[in-house]
């Protein structure tokens, strides 16, 4: 029931009155529906001038959208995790999520991270999935992280924020500090992916201890505008040309020519990661020669330079 108050709400207050005309309820109605979506962590402003929703928060109708991706958008309080809410959407039978539709919430109670981690969505932090309908083979599909960082990294630099790349995806300030992370999710037939769901985390306004926020370079931005811009940019680069997507990478790498120990499922790698292969995987120069790695987790060895 406090769902149907929500899409009703923008960043300008409407009286009670407005809204329960809308809706068919009295105001006093309206009230205990604005409280319960309080309740629920959506960020309701209740003031003399009516109810509304924080400026910047990343509902409809407030995120500047470039093009297809994020028409279709769902915007939530608490959920279990977006990626959950948006397969849910995407196998209704009425009106199932589109190409390009988008899950955001304020809060997740299990937060999903790669290799099985969690990922803690504080107040502050952008969390939305990204569905991704077409069939896409699987030398696509082993692309797609790669183009997610390169889109990641061209919004946030369009948005002044100074920031690079960890091998695979990670977006860090140039002192090595997590800015942002991405979790590909993809259900397989066969040689194909039928669909997947892809989750970012960005650190807008706040973030957990030892990782930075984009607020610290660039204080006015809003989690409303970050979400249009990374969007934009995601239908850009996921329709990229493989070798066009590695030239972006390597050009916005903090891992290349650098130090790194990467734990992968069977060992642990230590070298120089010195290219990406064409198919996207690290090359990693050891001292019992040449290693490819292909999945694993990259801590960069030594002080990076701000
Ligand atoms: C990482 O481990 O770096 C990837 C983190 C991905 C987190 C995002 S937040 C939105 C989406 N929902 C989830 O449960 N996880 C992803």
């Amino acid at each position: 029931m406090p769902l149907r108050l929500l899409p009703l709400l923008t960043d300008r207050p409407q009286s009670g009155d407005h809204l329960g005309q809308l809706l068919g309820v009295g105001r006093v109605t309206v009230n205990t529906l604005a409280r319960r979506l309080q309740e629920e962590g959506v960020l309701v402003r209740v003031s003399r001038a009516g109810y509304a929703l924080e400026p910047g928060t990343p509902a409809p109708g407030l995120v500047p959208l470039r093009g297809e991706f994020g028409r279709a958008l769902c915007y939530r309080g608490t959920v279990t995790s977006t990626q959950d809410e948006l397969r849910f959407w995407a196998d209704a039978e009425r009106h199932p999520a589109p190409h390009g539709a988008v899950v955001v919430a304020e809060r997740q109670t299990a937060g999903r991270g790669r290799r099985g981690r969690t990922w803690d969505t504080t107040h502050g932090t952008l969390a939305f999935s990204l569905l991704l309908r077409e069939a896409l083979t699987l030398p696509e599909l082993a692309r797609m992280p790669l183009a997610a960082g390169v889109a990641l990294h061209a919004a946030c630099t369009d948005l002044g924020v100074p920031c690079g790349l960890k091998w695979p995806n990670d977006l860090l300030t140039p002192d090595g500090r997590k800015l942002s992370g991405i979790l590909l999710e993809a259900d397989l037939r066969g040689e194909e992916a039928r669909r997947a769901v892809l989750g970012i985390g960005i650190n807008v306004g706040a973030a957990p201890q030892g990782a930075a926020h984009l607020q610290e370079a660039v204080p006015q931005l809003t989690r409303a505008e970050v979400l249009g811009e990374v969007l934009g940019q995601l239908e850009h680069w996921l329709a990229q040309p493989a070798p066009a997507v590695l030239a972006a990478w390597k050009a916005a790498s903090l891992t290349l020519g650098r130090p790194v120990r990467v734990a992968t499922a069977r060992a642990v790698v230590e070298g120089v990661a010195r290219d990406l292969d064409e198919q996207g995987n690290l090359l990693v120069d050891t001292e019992k020669g040449p290693t490819t790695v292909s999945a694993g987790d990259v801590q960069l060895v030594g002080t990076l330079n701000p």
